[in-house]
């Protein structure tokens, strides 16, 4: 085992432990994604109800020029948690970049990524980074010349309460650097059912997903949580702006992890996830939090998602 498997090991014990003992009831969402977790996740996003992917990925498609004319070409594209990165190519195509930094978490998906970019593109420089892009990520000197473009899509930002986003969002300045832009992909708040059947699919597909977090803390931290006992269940949380995730126990149900045994009682529920969706003034004002300047939006024709352009300009002094 090596330092890194054994570090996060550690790190999601201690976050089981607080859900359980401390009963805190909730587990941060970063570990829904084991190998499983992300190949499940690639499945949702092929879902009929889950609309962001593909509503995202045609604005991507529809706009190349327009991004061309915002940002520029020559560029480093820098994309922060790449995945699978089946979305970049549209945008590499639009902005003809200098070079293409993949920074990932996982190791394992970046390869992927930078060979699927290198066969799209044999003549690009491509400089895998395998960081957690949370905190400050230190760039390959290759780029270091190069005007820099952050590329977060997916409305993953919405994944964390707002303190968190505005922190992420002053670390990839600080990455990135004053002069620097961000193309950034927001989810918008919308109809609640569509919100909810979006999490909820009847295929039951995202029911999986977050079940399989259980399957997950079986395997690696030595439980018997009967998961055939928890459902899923998708809320729309409308002070919070957000769709929420929770596993909740059907019946009274005790089971041992990592060497201790817990009760729950019928209708608890483990807070798994949450979604935040944002108002454009919402958006524009969280990114200025983060120490980014708005400068363009693109939006699908129902407001269903939103591309925002922002600048890393150099902070002035408020009147
Ligand atoms: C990765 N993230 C942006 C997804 C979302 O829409 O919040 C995660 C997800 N969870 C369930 N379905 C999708």
């Amino acid at each position: 085992m090596d330092m890194t498997t054994s570090i996060v090991d550690n790190n999601f014990r201690k976050d089981v432990r607080r859900c359980f003992e401390q009963q805190a009831y909730a587990i941060p969402a970063r570990w829904l994604y084991d190998r499983r977790g992300s190949e499940l996740f690639e499945d949702i996003t092929e879902l009929p109800e889950y609309y962001p992917t593909r509503t995202e990925t045609k604005l991507l498609e529809d706009h190349g020029s327009d991004f061309a004319k915002a940002i520029g070409t020559g560029r480093a594209v820098i994309e922060f948690g790449s995945g699978s990165s089946v979305k970049t190519p549209h945008l590499l195509h639009a902005v003809k970049p200098a070079a293409y930094v993949p920074i990932d978490i996982s190791g394992e998906f970046l390869e992927h990524s930078a060979a699927m970019l290198q066969d799209d593109f044999p003549d690009l420089p491509v400089y895998p980074v395998e960081a957690d892009f949370m905190k400050r990520v230190e760039l390959p000197d290759a780029v270091a010349d190069l005007s820099k473009l952050g590329f977060f899509p997916g409305s993953t930002i919405g994944n964390m309460i707002a303190r968190s986003s505005v922190d992420l969002l002053r670390s990839m300045r600080e990455t990135l650097g004053i002069g620097s832009q961000l193309l950034i992909g927001m989810d918008r708040i919308k109809d609640p059912a569509i919100l909810v059947d979006a999490y909820d699919d009847s295929a039951g597909v995202t029911a999986q997903f977050s079940l399989n977090l259980l399957d997950r803390i079986n395997r690696e931290l030595d439980g018997d949580i009967p998961v055939e006992k928890f459902r899923h269940i998708a809320v729309w949380n409308d002070h919070y702006a957000r769709v929420e995730i929770y596993l909740e126990a059907q019946d009274d149900v005790t089971f041992t992890v990592d060497g201790t045994t817990h009760r729950l009682t019928g209708g608890k529920r483990i807070h798994i996830e949450n979604s935040h969706k944002f108002g454009l003034c919402d958006a524009r004002l969280m990114l200025r939090a983060g120490g980014w300047t708005p400068l363009c939006e693109w939006s699908d024709e129902q407001d269903y998602f939103t591309l925002i352009l922002a600048e890393a300009h150099p902070y002035k002094h408020a009147p």
